[in-house]
């Protein structure tokens, strides 16, 4: 393949919100591990770190979950939109839709995108939190910013209930994104575990340095369109099979294989006909990706509990057969389709969930790119026809 084939290797901008070292298999949001965050954070603290740069203190935390956890419900309008969609639509399509329709509910709508300015002598550099200059809580990107994560946990939830034809369950005050989440999906209330093991989840998938999504957030801004379209650009990157729809793919293929003594089989037959494994293989880790750790770890306990440690067993024979003939290790997508089944969630929902983290990851970006901005235009390498005559119409 030649060389910076699909931006390959290729530095295209400055960042300080994640950083992979793919060799060693290290992600560290501003600095602090993947695994601290993901054995002591919650997914609000881990969204403050993201947006602010530093962890909240406890006041800050609190005032910062009451905000974004009252935001976790749809504008009537919107609920009324969606209805009128095809229910039989792809979920995505529908997320991609539905968040289209929460940028033109939102009160902030038309606001100013221009970071705050620094105070005449203050030094930008270091200066971490809300307080800093750039976009403080008053500023209109961070009150969209803070609607927006809550009211994409209500959308994905709404629109798996909408497509099969249940009423919206109302989320309950005081309560996390996580559970309320749960809480909306599935009218029941998640108990302590499964609640923790999806805040995880959330946690795991919050960023990832310049993957396709985020890129593609950070474009849109770049021209300084606003954040509502650069996040529905992010939605239209993730959806497909080679970035953040691989996780649907993945539970369909378990589906299929089902018999874990058949794996090793099916994994070659796949190779053979030069399919791509779903859930498996990475731009940046060459070795283990260190968010598979923590996912497989729950999707053995999680299996177990709820009856289906073949589903594991499948799994860690995939992996096993993959690594075997391919030398190629499971992705954050491969076992998470595990974890989601085993917490009674359908196939379909996967991505958009994956969307409902990421969607701090990409407002971080996107505020990111917007602090600092100028517009993202790369070159082409033109390797079309030179000098070519025209001909007139009646001539060709
Ligand atoms: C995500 O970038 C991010 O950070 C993304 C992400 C995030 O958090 O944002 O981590 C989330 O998108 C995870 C990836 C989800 N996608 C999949 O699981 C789909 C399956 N995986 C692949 O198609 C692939 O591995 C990619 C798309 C993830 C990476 O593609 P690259 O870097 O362009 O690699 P490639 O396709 O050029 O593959 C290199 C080699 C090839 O073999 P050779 O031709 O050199 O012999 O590895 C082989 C590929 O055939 N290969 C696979 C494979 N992945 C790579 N072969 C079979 N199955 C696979 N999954």
């Amino acid at each position: 393949m030649a060389s910076g084939e699909g931006l390959e290797d290729i530095v295209a901008g400055k960042s300080a919100i994640s950083t992979i070292d793919g060799k060693r298999g290290v992600l560290t949001y501003r600095g602090i591990s993947i695994h601290d965050l993901a054995d002591h954070s919650t997914f609000e603290e881990t969204v403050y770190l993201l947006w602010y740069g530093r962890l909240p203190k406890a006041v800050e935390l609190r005032n910062f979950c009451e905000q974004a956890w009252a935001e976790v419900r749809l504008p009537k309008d919107v609920v009324a939109q969606l209805h009128s969609l095809p229910d039989d639509a792809n979920p995505m399509s529908l997320l991609r839709t539905g968040v289209s329709l929460l940028g033109l509910s939102d009160p902030e709508e038309g606001g100013s995108n221009a970071p705050e300015q620094p105070a005449p002598g203050v030094n930008l550099i270091g200066q971490l939190g809300p307080e800093a200059p750039g976009f403080g809580p008053n500023h209109p990107n961070s009150k969209k910013a803070v609607r927006l994560l809550g009211q994409m946990a209500a959308l994905v939830a709404a629109i798996q209930r909408l497509q099969k034809h249940q009423d919206l369950v109302a989320p309950r005050p005081g309560k996390s994104i996580a559970y309320n989440f749960l809480l909306m999906l599935t009218g029941k209330e998640p108990d302590e575990e499964a609640t923790r093991i999806f805040d995880t989840c959330l946690i795991l998938h919050a960023d990832h340095e310049f993957n396709a999504s985020t890129f593609t957030a950070r474009v849109a801004a770049g021209t300084l369109s606003d954040l509502h379209s650069a996040i529905v650009a992010a939605v239209c990157a993730l959806k497909g099979p080679l970035h953040g729809g691989a996780n649907t793919a993945v539970m369909k293929m378990l589906m299929e294989v089902q018999d874990p003594a058949r794996a090793q089989d099916w994994v070659k037959d796949a190779l053979d006909k030069k399919k791509k494994i779903m859930g498996f293989g990475h731009r940046m880790y060459k070795g283990e990706d260190p968010r598979a750790t923590h996912l497989r770890k729950m999707s053995e306990s999680l299996c177990a509990k709820v009856g289906r440690p073949d589903l594991y067993e499948l799994s860690k024979n995939i992996e096993t057969a993959m690594f075997a003939l391919k030398q190629i290790k499971p992705n954050v997508d491969f076992y998470s389709a595990s974890v989601y089944y085993s917490l009674g969630i359908d196939p379909e929902l996967y991505t958009p969930i994956f969307a409902m983290s990421r969607v701090s990851g990409w407002i971080a970006h996107v505020l990111e790119q917007l602090a600092n901005n100028r517009l993202i235009r790369p070159v082409a390498d033109y390797v079309g026809r030179q000098d070519v005559p025209y001909a007139p119409l009646a001539q060709r």
